[in-house]
């Protein structure tokens, strides 16, 4: 574990946070049903532990972005590498980050798939990089507030490592 720096938020403090989060869209969302769009891979862990704890009926899919262009995050274009299976018309979606830093991703893809008239379509993310914002973007439930540092764990990688760990961490850059 060479790269770790310091544990940010441990597994119980996620824990307590993702439940925290989920009261509130159990609230805000009872009596409809809700289309969960997962981004992958980061936010896997994110969804399964979130899933478990709402109380509508929930639906949920997979998408997966690429982003090319020039190297500024700002600038890049996102891609769907995969997308979603299931007919968004007409539905409540909610799409599900780890982490939003840049905006860039959560930008392109609630843009995406307003297109497809979804009845609401609005984002949740663990992890907020807000000063490292260059688009603005709606998030409708953020859990944490994270300084402009890299940070691996539940789900989030380091070139690809790291994502099975039960904490969220800061990496060195050394
Ligand atoms: P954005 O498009 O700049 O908002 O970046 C969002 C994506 O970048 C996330 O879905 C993550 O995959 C990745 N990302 C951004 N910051 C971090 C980080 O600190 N650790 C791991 N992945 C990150
Ligand atoms: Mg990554």
């Amino acid at each position: 574990m060479g790269d770790i720096r310091e544990i940010l938020f441990d597994a119980r403090a996620i824990s307590d946070k993702v439940s925290e989060l989920a009261a509130c869209i159990s609230r805000d969302y009872e009596g409809r049903e809700l289309v969960l769009l997962c981004v992958l891979k980061g936010a896997v862990t994110f969804t399964a532990d979130l899933m478990r704890k709402l109380t509508m009926p929930v639906f949920v899919d997979f998408i997966q972005t690429a982003s090319y262009g020039a190297s500024k995050a700002s600038t890049q274009k996102v891609i769907i590498k995969k997308d979603a299976e299931i007919d968004i018309r007409g539905r409540d979606v909610l799409l599900l980050d780890t982490i939003i830093d840049t905006g860039n991703t959560l930008g392109c893809l609630i843009r995406k798939y307003e297109d497809k008239k979804p009845a609401s379509i609005k984002a949740a993310v663990l992890l907020n990089k807000r000063l490292r914002r260059t688009t603005e973007v709606p998030i409708a439930y953020c859990g944490f507030e994270v300084p402009d540092m890299f940070v691996v764990g539940y789900g989030m990688d380091f070139a690809e490592k790291y994502r099975n760990l039960p904490y969220i961490a800061s990496i060195r850059n050394d």
